[in-house]
Order: C-alpha cells, then sequence, then structure tokens
C-alpha cells in the first residue's frame, strides 16, 4: 500500500516536470543572439524529455491509485540568456534533491518500480544540470 506521502510526491514531482517543460520550450522559443543560437536546440530537446517524465511518472501515480495534478509550478523563463539558464541549473538541481527523497521513500516503502522509475529519471536530471551548468560557464 503506497502512503499518502508518497502520492503526494509523486505529485509534487509531476508539478515541476510541468514547470520546466514549458518553461524549457518558451526558452527555447525566445532565444536572442548567438550564444542563445547555440542553445535553442538544447532547451528543447531538454524541454521533451521533461514532459515525457511528467508522462512516466503520471503513469506510475495513476497506476498506484492517485490523481495525476494538472497544475505547474510557476514557471519562471527568464529575459536574458544567463537568467534563463541560471534558473535552470537552479531547477535541475532541486529536481536532483527531490528525486533522491522519493528514491529514498520508495525503497522504505518496497515500492522496488518506483525507485527505478524515478532513478532512471535522476540520471536524465543530472544529465541536464550538467549541460546547463555548462552552458551558463559560456555566457
Ligand atoms: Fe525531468
Ligand atoms: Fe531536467
Amino acid at each position: 500500500m503506497t502512503t499518502r506521502k508518497l502520492l503526494e510526491m509523486l505529485n509534487s514531482a509531476i508539478a515541476r516536470e510541468m514547470q520546466v517543460s514549458v518553461q524549457y520550450m518558451w526558452q527555447h522559443v525566445e532565444w536572442i543572439g548567438v550564444k542563445g543560437y547555440a542553445t535553442k536546440d538544447a532547451f528543447e530537446d531538454i524541454a521533451k524529455q521533461e514532459m515525457k517524465h511528467a508522462e512516466s511518472i503520471a503513469e506510475r501515480l495513476f497506476y498506484l491509485g492517485g490523481i495525476p495534478t494538472t497544475k505547474p509550478d510557476p514557471i519562471n523563463v527568464g529575459k536574458t540568456l544567463k537568467e534563463m539558464i541560471k534558473q535552470d541549473v537552479g531547477d535541475e538541481a532541486k529536481a536532483i534533491a527531490m528525486y533522491k527523497e522519493i528514491i529514498e521513500i520508495a525503497r522504505k516503502e518496497s515500492d522496488e518500480t518506483t525507485a527505478f522509475l524515478f532513478m532512471q529519471i535522476l540520471k536524465d536530471e543530472e544529465d541536464h544540470h550538467d549541460t546547463f551548468t555548462t552552458l551558463l560557464e559560456q555566457v
């Protein structure tokens, strides 16, 4: 039996996946300048991955008896490229911390499937964090 706490955390994860999915896609749309040209594809690729994360987590939550939220966390697109990427580095760091916690709680509840799902997603978030951190050094 999944605890209410774990179900709520899965919904918090969905809210932030939807947030970053829109945030990165609008950053992809609103790019400007030479450096923006170099980063626009990364924003788009990562935005699509985040939408897939939202889907996978929602599938899992629904299977466990929860209803996926439709409300994203507050979206912060940013004005300059530096502002955008700085925001994204922070959001990825938050995801990494949150997903480590979810893995720990899922394991405590002997929910290996949820733990495994979040280990896969965590790997992507670390990649995103690495990408945005590297991009930030260049802007
Ligand atoms: Fe994600
Ligand atoms: Fe991410």
